[in-house]
């Protein structure tokens, strides 16, 4: 990571020297200037993430050169040393927009602490912007999809408690959108404009979970080299979401029970708790009960999450959706590839509509992103399907078929008053076609 820049300010040599020694060895790379002049020269030039500066210096004095600055840049981090007395001046450079003051004569450990706190905030901005632009972009190739009755009870659901800030507790099979719903009660929140943070549960070791979570101090472990926000604070006024949260070790899942309660975290490493105010997501494709019945799962942690619990279908419980999601994601991936929309063969989507589908919509979603692949012509046959799926359906497919021929046969005895002779001609077969198949399917006059 580039390392923090700050610039010192002040006309006194000895102060620019004592100061800039300090910070070097807080790791933070210095630049001085003598004087508002020189300082905006550089300040020009150079990118900075905090300048400290004295106010009263020739040429260009201090709240001068924070006009100057703050012109350039609104939300540039202005830090003012004033001399003991002068409280007016640091009012006036305040409201000038300073991010703080410090008197003189000060000691190094307050300007660190100030400076600590200028780049935390920073910090948590730039992963806020990051975050809402990963956010954005999802969203903007996102939708969701489905009007089977099942699903219209989750949306439903969603409708009703995505404006409360309650827990909620997703439970599906992998595959059937628990994220993707997620988002969306986020989406629909009053915290939009704030953080939606994931984190999958089962991806981490326990101690980087918990540093990752809760944030840590400078030196609780090897390696923690500053201090670091978890990630309850990026989400901060925004949305967590606990993925796999089966899957929590039994320390961090203390750790998150009292997060939940107490609505604060304690950073690795430290004694003072800081505030959190965030809504919580979890979702699991797991057996939570079982899971505490064998003691792997909390069960006090299990009623904290389990405020709403949201089910969300598998897609066979939803078949009449596989039609509205080929679709979207026919036109999705053919899109997204740039070649012309193709088409599905009604043989194919029979296929997919008796498919069991244990991936659910990952699955369906994966099967046609590699049809389109497969396919060079406009239309997606049986054939260009996984052969996983193909295997498991033929008997069905082929099933309706016969369906269909007994249908035929039916209707043209019907028609001939079961006269086996006329109804084999208007049927194209030999009698003893007929008659061999009316055995196999066991139809008699009744
Ligand atoms: N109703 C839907 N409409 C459109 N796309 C969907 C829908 N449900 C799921 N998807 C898409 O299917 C894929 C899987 O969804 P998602 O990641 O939300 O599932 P999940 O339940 O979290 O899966 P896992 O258990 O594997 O983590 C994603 O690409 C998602 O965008
Ligand atoms: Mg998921």
């Amino acid at each position: 990571m580039a390392r923090e820049r700050v610039m010192i300010v002040d006309d006194e040599e000895s102060i620019r020297e004592w100061l800039s020694i300090a910070l070097k060895k807080e790791g933070y790379e210095i630049k001085c200037a003598e004087n508002g002049e020189q300082a905006l020269e550089l300040y020009k030039k150079d990118r900075f993430d905090a300048i400290i500066t004295d106010i009263r210096m020739p040429k260009l004095d201090g709240l001068e050169l924070l006009k100057e600055i703050k012109g350039l840049n609104p939300s540039a981090n202005i830090i003012m040393t004033t001399a003991f007395g002068s409280m007016e001046s640091a009012i006036e450079a305040l409201r000038g927009g300073a991010a703080d003051y410090i008197t003189k004569p000060f000691k190094i450990e307050e300007v660190k602490l100030r400076l600590e706190k200028i780049m935390e905030s920073e910090r948590l901005k730039r992963e806020n912007i990051y975050l809402k632009a990963v956010l954005k972009k999802k969203e903007g190739e996102k939708k969701i999809i489905g009007k089977s009755p099942a699903f219209m009870k989750v949306l439903a659901m969603v409708d009703k408690i995505s404006k409360s800030d309650s827990t909620i507790m997703i439970y599906g099979d992998s595959g059937t959108g628990k994220e993707i719903i997620a988002k969306e009660i986020h989406n629909r929140s009053n915290r939009v404009d704030r953080a939606f943070v994931t984190i999958n549960c089962g991806a981490l070791p326990e101690t980087l979970l918990e540093s990752e979570l809760f944030g840590h101090k400078k030196g609780s472990f090897t390696g923690a080299i500053k201090d670091k926000a978890g990630l309850f604070q990026v989400a901060d006024k925004g949305t967590f979401f606990l993925d796999e949260v089966g899957e929590t070790s039994p320390g961090t899942q203390v750790k998150l029970l009292r997060v939940l309660q107490e609505r604060e975290i304690v950073p690795v490493g430290s004694t003072s708790p800081i505030k959190v105010d965030v809504r919580v997501i979890a979702a699991t494709n797991e057996d939570l009960e079982q899971k505490m019945d064998d003691g792997v799962f909390r069960k006090d942690l299990f009623y904290r999450l389990n405020v709403i619990p949201l089910r969300i279908p598998p897609m066979k419980e939803r078949r009449t959706d596989i039609p509205l999601l080929t679709d979207y994601f026919l036109k999705k991936y053919c899109t997204k590839m740039g070649v012309p929309l193709k088409k599905i063969s009604s043989g194919a989507s029979q296929v997919m509509m008796r498919y069991s589908w244990p991936g659910n919509v990952r699955e369906l979603e994966n099967a046609i992103e590699r049809a389109i692949v497969l396919q060079e012509g406009d239309t997606i046959r049986i054939g260009d399907l996984p052969e996983k799926m193909i295997q498991e359906t033929p008997k069905q497919v082929f099933g309706s078929l016969k369906e269909k021929e007994k249908e035929a046969i039916a209707s043209a005895l019907e028609e001939t008053a079961w006269n086996a002779a006329k109804a084999a001609r208007t049927l194209g077969i030999h009698p003893s076609t007929l008659y061999r198949k009316l055995k196999r399917y066991g139809m008699d006059k009744k």
